[in-house]
């Protein structure tokens, strides 16, 4: 078999860019190591940047996100029995975010590839990359007890923070960078409508609380939990008294409570890799960065990495301009820290630390107190939150 781009994984990386280099006549084929029920039975983030938005239009997958999706313009902090709106549109000069979930934009990618015709193959086994440092590269995988190489011009390893696509770079090549936090969120997804029109990032003592939706009538709900916690061990009845118990009094008072459809538990760590490319092998979205969610930035970051890497193959393959293609892990690491930086920050201030004591704790406050009365302080955390420019390649 022959393509122009293998693309590793079919997450929200991997679909997004197969499908605008396939708008470009730019040919690929993806090979994923899962099914497409089980890509879609994951429950992952729920609010897209304005450039992930305009990605997706670019991309021809927008008429379910215009029809369902939420436009928010702005969120609450709540800290210190106080609540603050962050008036996103007005502190950046009309900037939004959209709710919806990552589950619908994966979803709407793949009927949008079903729709053109673009192959993709599911459970894929033992898929491989080779010849990175060649002019030839090329993948391999198992199926149905057959070995298939597919020959191609470029490598996208858009296969997830446990994918291949890293593995294969020898680690002398690579620095990663990593901080792992002392404790998970729980999430819970339930039919109720949501305690608020709009997101409420919840600092407290017992520990940080986010009140966040998919829709009119489905809820996602979030508590700080500490590392080794079993979701077993939390019943919805729990879970409800806990985020209770950190909610200013009169969001508690209206929250709606309700069987849970999905509950889990998810780590929080700060990573990335430098750099993004190996020879003819590129590496985006989770694969190369993870963000703890706080700031909602991973989904945002691997379409960012996406759009990096669509412009420079619509360069090399309409243009024939093979020179920018060193430029790709540099344009996405400039983007990648901001973020990680911002996500960091939101993290640190919003959870309770009980380790690092209570002058800690303080600085929180003072911190919160500050940003929160000060227009600059609003600004830097609308701007980021909306999302910062997209890095051009020239
Ligand atoms: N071979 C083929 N496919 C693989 C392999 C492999 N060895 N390893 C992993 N995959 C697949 C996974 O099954 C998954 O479907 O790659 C895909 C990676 O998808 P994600 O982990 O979702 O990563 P990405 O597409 O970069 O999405 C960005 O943003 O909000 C965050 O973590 C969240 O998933 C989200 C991410
Ligand atoms: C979510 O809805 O899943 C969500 C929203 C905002 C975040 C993280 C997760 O910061």
């Amino acid at each position: 078999m022959k393509t122009q781009v293998a693309i590793i994984g079919a997450g929200p990386s991997g679909l997004l860019l197969g499908q605008l280099l396939h708008r470009q006549g730019i040919d690929n084929v993806i090979v994923e190591r899962r099914s497409g029920e089980y890509v879609l039975s994951r429950i992952r983030a729920g609010v897209l940047e304005q450039g992930m938005v305009d990605l997706l239009r670019e991309a021809g997958v927008d008429q379910r996100m215009d029809e369902e999706g939420l436009p928010h313009d702005g969120f609450e902090l709540a800290f210190d029995n106080r609540r603050v709106r962050i008036a996103l549109d007005a502190l950046t000069g009309g900037s939004k975010v959209m709710i919806y979930g990552q589950t619908e934009v994966t979803q709407d990618l793949m009927e949008a590839r079903e729709a053109a015709g673009a192959m993709t193959i599911y459970e894929a086994e033992n898929v491989q990359p080779h010849g990175l440092e060649s002019d030839h590269p090329y993948i391999t995988f198992d199926k149905n007890g057959e070995t298939t190489r597919i020959d191609c011009d470029y490598i996208a390893g858009c296969d997830g923070y446990h994918g291949v696509s890293r593995q294969s770079i020898p680690k002398d090549r690579l620095k990663e960078f990593e901080k792992v936090y002392p404790f998970g969120w729980l999430g819970l997804l339930s039919d109720t409508p949501p305690v608020s029109d709009e997101l409420i990032y919840a600092r407290h003592e017992r520990g940080f609380s986010l009140c966040s939706m998919r829709s009119a009538t489905r809820s996602r709900y979030y508590l700080q939990v500490p590392l080794d916690e079993k979701v077993e061990n939390w019943s919805d009845d729990r879970f409800w008294e806990e985020l209770k118990r950190r909610l200013p009094e009169e969001v508690a008072q209206k929250l709606v409570t309700g069987p849970s459809i999905e509950k889990s538990i998810a780590p929080l760590r700060s990573f990335v890799v430098e750099p993004m490319q190996y020879g003819r092998l590129f590496l985006v979205g989770d694969a190369a960065h993870i963000v703890p969610p706080t700031g909602a930035k991973g989904l945002n970051l691997a379409a960012s990495d996406v759009n990096t890497l669509y412009r420079l193959m619509v360069k090399v393959y309409q243009e024939g301009r093979t020179d920018l293609i060193e430029r790709y892990s540099q344009t996405c690491l400039k983007r990648i820290w901001k973020a990680e930086r911002f996500s960091w920050w939101m993290t640190s201030m919003l959870h309770n630390f009980s380790a690092e004591g209570d002058f800690n704790s303080r600085m929180q406050l003072a911190e919160l107190d500050y940003v929160t009365s000060s227009k600059a302080g609003m600004t830097t955390i609308a701007e980021n939150y909306v999302g910062l420019p997209y890095e051009s390649l020239e």
